[in-house]
């Protein structure tokens, strides 16, 4: 297993501040609602609330910012808005990766690409290697994703290529979707809803879950920040006591 996925295995050193931060964007359309426009324009400013995050994660230094841009499930939507959904992805995709790029973020897109056609898929695998070097910052856009979708897909390459039972979490961690990433530390969810909503289910075995009523348009640098003051108070334990967490945190005496 790489080092970057062990985060259940040691006491990671956290620090301060989050090095994955992973996202569900959610309340889209009471935004868009609430102001008696179309869902769409709730989406449209979304994507604005996207970059507005992706700067803000790097000016904060969080290595890895993970969205939850569309779930497997989203094709039970409305014809008129998948397609209006896929319209945005794609205009992202074609006009978004050289600023993404100019600005070292390192762009991947994980879940069941397929189904989005030859077009977006042209377009993902274009961003991908472009920005494969920068190391800035992490940008993963899920989209068909979901998280039990994942852990089947990597259950059937690692039978594929030969394993036996037993096999244990090392075994499986290089073929879930998001291999090169550390676990999230921080998952945050806007809109009001207190769910995971099938996003990354192994993933998030050990994260801190921060909810809040903020709509998904109106998050912004602020908002991140009050996750992070929240994720800052909270004891990460990994199964283990208080008392050893402060032995472990103790600085060595000679
Ligand atoms: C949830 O709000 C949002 C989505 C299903 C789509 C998220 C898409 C974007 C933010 C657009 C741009 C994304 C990229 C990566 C360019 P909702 O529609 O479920 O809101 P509601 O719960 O208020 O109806």
């Amino acid at each position: 297993m790489s080092g970057e996925t062990s985060s259940t295995a040691g006491i990671p050193n956290t620090g301060d501040m989050p090095r994955h931060v992973a996202i569900i964007m959610d309340g889209n359309g009471r935004w868009a609602r609430r102001r008696r426009l179309p869902r769409i324009a709730g989406h449209r400013r979304g994507a604005e609330a996207v970059r507005a995050t992706v700067r803000a994660c790097g000016e904060r230094g969080i290595e890895y910012l993970t969205l939850f841009a569309f779930s497997s499930e989203n094709w039970r939507r409305p014809a008129e808005e998948v397609a209006l959904l896929m319209k945005l992805f794609k205009s992202a995709l074609e006009n978004e990766v050289e600023k993404l790029h100019a600005n070292g973020v390192r762009l991947k897109v994980v879940g069941d690409i397929q189904r989005f056609g030859p077009k977006i898929g042209e377009l993902i695998a274009g961003g991908e290697a472009l920005t494969a070097h920068n190391r800035q910052l992490t940008l993963t856009i899920a989209a068909n994703y979901g998280g039990r979708w994942d852990i089947l897909q990597a259950v059937n390459r690692m039978l594929a290529d030969g394993a036996c039972a037993p096999v244990d979490e090392a075994a499986l961690a290089p073929y879930l979707a998001m291999s090169y990433a550390p676990e999230p530390d921080l998952f945050i969810r806007t809109g009001g809803e207190q769910r995971i909503s099938n996003f990354l289910l192994w993933q998030l075995a050990y994260a801190e879950l921060y909810f809040t009523e903020t709509l998904w348009p109106d998050f912004d640098g602020a908002a991140l920040d009050q996750a992070i003051a929240s994720y800052r108070k909270r004891e990460r334990r990994f199964g283990r006591t208080s008392e050893q967490l402060e032995q472990s945190q103790r600085p060595e005496v000679a």
